[in-house]
């Protein structure tokens, strides 16, 4: 229920990381909302029903009025792999240049454009093109480089300009508007002006994957490309998770120009499930209890609480090295050292399954998986926002204490499974850290 999830024997646990469950777990109106529709009527997208028209013109409220066609799927990857069919289709280009660590679904084509995947199977295709991520805490230009958005920016344009030296032709810039599995990156506001720039001149298109950041998660705005600025418009915008609340339901919205040269092919899109009268119910419920919750003002208040919870741990614990985000989009970086910034991944690892011990669902992310994400139900609050930090204080007080006491901290994969073990030895024997320790 809302943002807590109930194990068999009814014990709660703060959900911390589930952005599909957007609006809350088995959120009334949800329920019902797709309950009463299915009762009138389910069925194939063949036949016409309003559901899908209305809801096709509340998404398009929410965005700028020139991405004005939907497509409805079932899934973040349906919609990914759509996006990438309409992108080559209006260039009649093939190549896509995506970030480092991108995870962009796990159709046979998204894992192509994946790095995040590719890297551990056969490798990267050569109509594949790997721009660095605009990290600025530990990537390529940091927070001391005097102009990180053009720099970054800089990267893509030479790769586009390598690979048309090698006569290939860009189709799509695809990217993550706020990179999640790249470790909750924050590109600084104008990169995505720069590089479209740079697209467009090479003849592509702007694709952003919204899937796990839209819906108003940033607060501000509804969409998270849209804090980079009021003049960047995206030229496609795929969603997913949140957008269905757990049901399988996802979007992709697009402008005119593009729909029309995939129309033209005359190759219909058809989708059997995509757009049914029960998914878009949902949907427009999704969208109603947004509104009516004031969620995406609740992700602001509650997001900037939790940064500032967070960013006070960050002065009392070294092992903090940046806490960063944007509504309830936040990313803890840990490090061993605050000079090198070496990801303190054993560490975030033995944290995680500390909160979990202690009713608390968080996860990481990140290369380094070190980077503690949070991306929780909508109507997290004040109170849980407490209480998973005052969790974390205690974990690290005890990991801080345990390394002064008994060891150093190492990079040593087997030297860290014995600390790891060790520590649980040393919270196990330690009087008020073992009556908190849950089982
Ligand atoms: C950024 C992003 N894009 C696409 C997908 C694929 O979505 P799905 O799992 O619904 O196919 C995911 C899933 O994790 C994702 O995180």
């Amino acid at each position: 229920k809302g943002q807590y999830m109930y194990d068999e024997n009814g014990r709660r646990y703060l959900d911390c990381i589930n952005n599909v469950a957007h609006v809350g777990h088995c959120h009334p109106d949800i329920v019902k909302a797709a309950h009463e529709q299915n009762q009138l009527l389910n069925t194939n997208s063949r036949y016409l029903h309003d559901n899908l028209v209305d809801y096709a013109a509340r998404l398009s409220k929410t965005l700028p009025e020139k991405l004005c066609i939907f497509y409805f799927l079932n899934s973040g990857s349906e919609a990914n792999d759509l996006a990438l069919r309409l992108a080559r289709q209006y260039t009649n280009h093939e190549d896509v240049v995506v970030l480092d660590h991108a995870y962009h679904g796990h159709l046979t084509s998204l894992i192509d454009i994946s790095p995040y995947k590719f890297r551990n199977l056969e490798g990267q295709k050569e109509w594949v093109h790997v721009a660095p991520i605009p990290d600025t805490y530990r990537g390529l230009y940091r927070e001391d480089h005097e102009d990180p958005v053009t720099a970054y920016a800089d990267e893509v344009k030479n790769i586009i300009e390598h690979a048309h030296k090698r006569g290939r032709k860009i189709a799509a810039f695809f990217v993550e508007s706020l990179p999640s599995v790249g470790g909750q990156i924050i590109p600084p506001a104008g990169y995505f002006q720069k590089v479209a720039e740079h697209v467009h001149k090479a003849g592509g298109v702007f694709i952003a994957d919204e899937i796990q950041v839209g819906f108003g998660r940033v607060g501000k705005h509804f969409w998270a490309f849209q804090l980079q600025g009021e003049d960047f418009i995206p030229d496609i915008v795929t969603m997913g998770k949140p957008i269905g609340n757990g049901h399988p339901l996802a979007c992709v919205a697009t402008t005119k120009e593009i729909a029309e040269a995939f129309t033209a092919t005359g190759v219909e899109y058809f989708n059997t499930f995509g757009g049914n009268p029960v998914s878009c119910a949902i949907g427009l419920a999704v969208l109603d209890v947004i509104e009516k919750e004031h969620l995406q003002a609740c992700a602001t208040e509650v997001g900037n609480f939790l940064m500032k919870l967070l960013k006070e741990q960050q002065i009392k614990h070294p092992i903090i090295g940046d806490v960063r985000g944007c509504g309830l989009f936040i990313g803890v970086d840990l490090v061993k050292d605050q000079e090198e910034r070496t990801p303190a991944t054993a560490e975030a690892e033995y944290l995680i399954t500390r909160l979990k011990e202690n009713y608390v669902l968080l996860s990481t992310d990140g290369p380094g998986r070190n980077v503690l994400k949070f991306k929780p139900p909508m109507c997290f609050n004040m109170e849980d926002a407490n209480f998973v930090v005052e969790t974390i204080d205690q974990i690290l007080t005890v990991i801080a204490c345990f390394l002064s006491r008994y060891g150093k901290r190492t990079s040593d994969p087997i030297e860290n499974i014995y600390l790891f073990y060790l520590s649980r030895y040393f919270i196990s024997t330690h009087p008020v850290l073992s009556k908190s320790q849950g089982s």
